[in-house]
């Protein structure tokens, strides 16, 4: 009996232990004062009388409150001339009352535009006095007491074009200017931000903000920073995906380069279907590698996530979120911490030089796999002939497609005649007394990505199979093309086909016999032709699809793949493989293991 006891004892103190090192962990609130740093969250007034361990976490975890919705225009001044401030007031309150930092969100923004003011047909002059009214009742009630105002929100499109909104058709570009100008004269001791979404790494969105601050800072307009919103979703960050840490770094310091403060201002990370705990783990790690940029880059200023709890989230409501079951912040509808908290508040601890809450090998299970070739890391590109319209293939590692080269499926292939041609060689299995080899090329016009295979193959075996189920199973070529952006992925999604060619096309007038993963979302043209020692295999694609759209651009890339099957007597025992990262013919379930095709306009020479 006494063993018993002395065993239970130990387990209670363990527990304890546990229970009491997370109870004397540093909240983010905590760590975030050490780092001179803000951990901020947005809130909405009417959330305050719900659930009392929503005042209770908020005072706790974040030092910087921003106004979800109470400060915009359809809430301060709902009709012309009258304004209401109850719920940016409630909000000023509970701030002021636990010493916490306001970032007000935002004064000027196409959506919570009032109908009052939408009606209007305004001169120039008449818009100026109206933008100018606004600016100075709003920010002049609060002066003094706001240390960030958002300014102008989203004033961009996607491509880098100003929306077409009412300011810029009432005023003209220099809205935003006058906007920027009305705030600061207002409270000149406020810090005015411009912020946006989408524009965290280098594009053509975030290039287009670039070149518009770097304009304001120029002519003397008071603006203090930028704003980078990164609504994400899990996979969304990492080497070789959409949002590459490096890229965001580089974004963040060419903005404080130009003397502006940089925030993660909106962060949430959304995710399909239920919160299972290997999303929730993905899910850690994306708020684990936004964080820690910022922490690295001394001109990110402050952390914010946009929204407390998992269920006060936007991405709840119908009308701007596709999944009911989604969970994108650090807390669980219970108030509980979830992996994301522990994975920010371990980031925020480790440059506090604080305790880490995570373990090193804990970090790498959050952290997406790196893809299998990196383009930084391929040697300078070199052409073995002038004349070629590309640089030499990489083997097995990078192929340069050239554009625009005009290709006809004809199966003469004199017009891939200054294309370079990649050999598949990773042998998986090959018959020694039956070889077979294929090398290919691939290019582009403006409508159509065109792959070229040249098999040499002494038996041709096919027919024997449905084509469509098992056309590996005998003469066949396949070519894989990832473009979804993001070169890591760990699983076929829209934008990722295995497109599997088989020899059969050869007797076949019908529609094309592919297979493959993914081979039905894209169209394709094939033209199968028997040669002396062999068959080339001319295919299409189009570059416009329901599942991708693809712009040849100088060095733009794709994940690529190129597959050789072949059959000598009546089943497949020839497999040859392009990319050197799968050693074990695993991307048909892999697409981290492609290769690389690189665009080449073929006029650069
Ligand atoms: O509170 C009313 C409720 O009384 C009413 O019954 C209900 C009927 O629709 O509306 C409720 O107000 C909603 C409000 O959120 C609740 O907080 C508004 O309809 C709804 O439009 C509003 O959506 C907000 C959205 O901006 C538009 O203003 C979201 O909460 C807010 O999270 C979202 O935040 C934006 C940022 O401002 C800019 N960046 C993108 C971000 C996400 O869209």
């Amino acid at each position: 009996m006494k063993q018993t006891i002395i065993i239970f004892g130990l387990l209670l103190v363990l527990l304890m232990g546990s229970a009491a090192a997370q109870d004397t962990a540093p909240t983010l609130r905590d760590l975030a004062q050490r780092l001179d740093f803000h951990v901020g969250v947005a809130v909405s007034s009417w959330m305050f009388d719900e659930d009392e361990r929503f005042e209770a976490t908020l005072a706790r975890e974040f030092n910087l409150l921003v106004t979800e919705n109470d400060a915009k225009w359809c809430y301060t001044q709902p009709e012309e001339g009258r304004f209401d401030f109850t719920g940016f007031d409630r909000l000023m309150d509970f701030a002021e009352a636990n010493a916490m930092t306001v970032h007000a969100h935002v004064l000027i923004w196409h959506q919570c535009f009032p109908d009052w003011l939408a009606e209007k047909e305004l001169s120039r002059d008449e818009a100026l006095q109206i933008l100018r009214n606004h600016i100075f009742t709003v920010v002049g009630r609060y002066k003094g007491r706001i240390l960030y105002w958002d300014v102008v929100n989203e004033a961009f499109d996607e491509f880098g074009n100003l929306r077409d909104t009412h300011w810029l058709r009432w005023i003209g570009a220099d809205y935003i200017d006058y906007a920027f100008q009305f705030a600061h004269e207002a409270d000149p001791d406020a810090l005015l931000f411009y912020n946006d979404f989408g524009a965290e790494a280098i594009n053509l969105k975030s290039n287009a903000i670039y070149r518009l601050v770097s304009g304001m800072v120029q002519k003397g307009i008071p603006i203090h920073g930028v704003g980078l919103q990164t609504h994400l979703g899990v996979g969304d960050v990492g080497v070789g995906r959409p949002i590459d840490p490096a890229k965001l770094a580089e974004n963040m310091t060419r903005l404080g380069e130009l003397g502006l403060e940089v925030q993660i201002t909106e962060m949430d990370v959304r995710h399909a279907g239920l919160p299972e705990a290997e999303v929730l783990q993905q899910q850690a790690g994306v708020f684990y590698q936004v964080l820690q940029t910022c922490l690295e880059t001394p001109v990110c200023t402050a952390f914010t996530v946009w929204g407390l709890a998992d269920h006060y989230s936007w991405l709840k409501m119908p009308d701007y979120g596709d999944n009911p079951d989604v969970a994108p912040l650090l807390f669980d509808a219970d108030f509980q911490p979830k992996p994301a908290y522990t994975a920010v508040q371990d980031a925020l601890a480790r440059k506090a030089g604080a305790e880490p809450l995570l373990t090193d090998d804990a970090i790498v299970a959050m952290l997406p796999p790196r893809p299998a070739i990196l383009q930084t890391e391929l040697p300078e590109p070199a052409k073995s002939d002038p004349a070629q319209l590309a640089p030499d293939p990489v083997a097995g590692v990078a192929y340069y497609a050239p554009f625009p080269v005009a290709i006809t499926l004809d199966g003469d292939t004199s017009d891939w005649a200054d294309i370079p041609r990649s050999k598949v060689e990773n042998v998986i299995t090959m018959p020694d007394d039956m070889p077979s080899e294929m090398q290919f090329a691939v290019a582009a016009d403006a409508d159509n990505l065109y792959f070229l295979a040249e098999v040499r193959d002494s038996a041709l075996v096919y027919g024997l199979y449905d084509v469509v189920a098992e056309w590996y199973m005998e003469d066949s070529v396949e070519f894989y093309i990832n473009a979804t952006g993001n070169l890591a992925p760990s699983a076929y999604e829209s934008g990722i086909v295995q497109l599997g060619i088989a020899a059969a096309n050869i007797a076949n007038s019908g529609e094309p016999l592919i297979g493959g993963g993914l081979s039905g979302d894209v169209p394709i043209q094939v033209v199968v032709t028997p040669t002396e020692d062999g068959y080339t295999v001319e295919a299409a694609v189009p570059l416009q699809s329901d599942v991708w759209t693809i712009e040849p651009a100088q060095g733009g890339v794709l994940g690529f793949q190129s597959h050789l099957n072949g059959a000598s007597v009546d089943s497949r025992d020839t497999k040859l493989i392009w990319s050197k990262a799968d050693t074990e013919d695993q991307s048909y379930r892999d697409p981290s293991l492609f290769g690389r095709l690189i665009f080449w306009e073929a006029a650069v020479g």
